[in-house]
């Protein structure tokens, strides 16, 4: 029996500024159906659609990413915030839905060609994504899906990341 994923995720008004739901995934995490129901949706979705890396933006990208790269023999690409990569990097700037940010990636985590999934927990405007896709295609991915926990769908962004041609899916609404 499949559990109602929205029953397991906490919403925390007002944080971390004054009209913002909060949706924290960290009760979803801590249960243990649900993080495993959770990893083996995310991956059923894109097993035997050859992806050769998983993009997993800083933080909580890497929880829900790193287990399906390793579930779909793929590599794991961190995107991170600005400052923690030691490498080459790209850099792309993009809006939050609570402020301004910088996310980096390695030039040399993905190889020109690549077929990459990008996996985060939650897209509300879409920043985060779009930011990620930037410098993938900077690299010269192939940017194959974007797939996420949740979406808040009033705030635009799956529809964003489609009109850029990406496919999105999402397990929660
Ligand atoms: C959250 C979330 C997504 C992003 C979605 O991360 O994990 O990455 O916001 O918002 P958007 O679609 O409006 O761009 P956050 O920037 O809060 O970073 P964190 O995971 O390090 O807390
Ligand atoms: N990231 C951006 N908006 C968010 C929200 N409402 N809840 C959790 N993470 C978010």
């Amino acid at each position: 029996m499949s559990l109602d994923l929205s029953s397991v995720i906490r919403t925390i008004p007002d944080y971390p500024k004054p009209g913002i739901m909060f949706r924290d995934v960290t009760t979803l995490m801590g249960h243990p159906q649900a993080f495993s129901q959770v990893i083996g949706d995310l991956m059923a979705g894109y097993a035997g659609r050859s992806i050769d890396k998983v993009a997993g933006m800083e933080a909580r990208g890497f929880i829900f990413g790193a287990p399906v790269a390793e579930r779909l023999t793929a590599g794991f690409v961190p995107i991170r915030k600005k400052g923690k990569l030691p490498h080459k990097v790209a850099s792309e700037t993009y809006q939050l839905e609570y402020g301004e940010d910088v996310l980096e990636m390695h030039l040399d985590a993905v190889e020109p060609g690549e077929r990459v999934l990008i996996i985060d927990d939650l897209i509300a405007t879409g920043g985060t994504a779009e930011a990620a896709i930037r410098l993938l295609e900077k690299a010269g991915a192939e940017i194959i899906a974007a797939a996420f926990v949740i979406d808040l769908p009033e705030l635009g962004g799956a529809d964003r990341i489609r009109r850029m041609g990406i496919e999105v899916s999402s397990l929660v609404s």
